[in-house]
């Protein structure tokens, strides 16, 4: 991504990624705040990682597959930041610069959560890939959804029925223990641009948080948009 394609200014959208473990609500959440905005006039659209667009979907079905693992962390890295550069270039720029809102459910802080933290794949490797993928187009607001492991697990295990695990749902409590650090650790590193939400709450008092989060935030949605 070249960063001549990124447009500033007030005519811009604004860029909102959603981040956590397994089963902390992330899908719901981002489907309140989109008829949030909705009712208040700002168009938008979600969207998701690893995924988003054509190419970057395909990239999502081998991840998922865990042939990533196979490969290595440095490799499954390289698959994660392909996707992303396909989905930055031709969903999530697009978007912003005709002015709608993105929501992302996750993008580069699961990189570095779970490939970085977990994968222990190397910080210099995860900023290089980083500068090519994204550029400086970071979020203006990361909300980062935080539920106890017993409890995410217990909200995934329910969505998936009778269906199998994917390559990262079935990792160990302890992998997932050392992903809501990684997710906390996160937001205290970058309390601007991230808020931290306890989600183990009902979807209702969560998406009111998140709702004053995006308000506090973002001024451009007016004190007087719907509650
Ligand atoms: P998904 O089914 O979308 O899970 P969730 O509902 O938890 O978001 O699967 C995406 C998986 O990919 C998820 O386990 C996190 C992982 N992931 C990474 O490891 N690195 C990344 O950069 C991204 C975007 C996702």
């Amino acid at each position: 991504m070249a960063e001549a394609d990124v447009k500033r200014g007030p005519g811009r959208g604004k860029f909102i990624t959603f981040e956590g473990g397994e089963g902390s609500g992330k899908s719901t959440q981002i489907k309140m705040l989109a008829q949030r905005l909705e009712a208040a006039g700002v168009p938008n659209i979600a969207t998701r990682e690893p995924g988003g667009s054509p190419g970057a979907e395909i990239i999502r079905h081998l991840l998922l597959s865990g042939v990533g693992k196979l490969l290595g962390p440095e490799a499954e890295t390289l698959l994660f930041a392909a996707a992303r550069d396909d989905h930055v270039r031709t969903v999530i720029l697009p978007a912003l610069n005709q002015g709608t809102w993105v929501l992302c459910d996750r993008f580069f802080d699961s990189t570095r959560a779970y490939q970085g933290s977990l994968g222990q794949v190397s910080p210099d490797i995860l900023n290089a890939l980083q500068r090519v993928t994204i550029g400086d187009l970071k979020p203006d607001l990361t909300i980062i959804l935080d539920v106890p492991v017993e409890v995410g697990m217990r909200r995934a295990a329910v969505r998936r029925g009778s269906g199998s695990a994917d390559r990262f749902e079935s990792e160990d409590m302890s992998f997932h223990e050392g992903l809501r650090a990684a997710y906390r650790k996160i937001a205290a590193d970058d309390p601007k641009r991230c808020v931290l939400i306890d989600a183990t709450a009902d979807a209702d008092s969560v998406g009111q948080a998140v709702w004053s989060a995006v308000r506090e935030h973002l001024a451009t949605v007016t004190a007087a948009s719907p509650a």
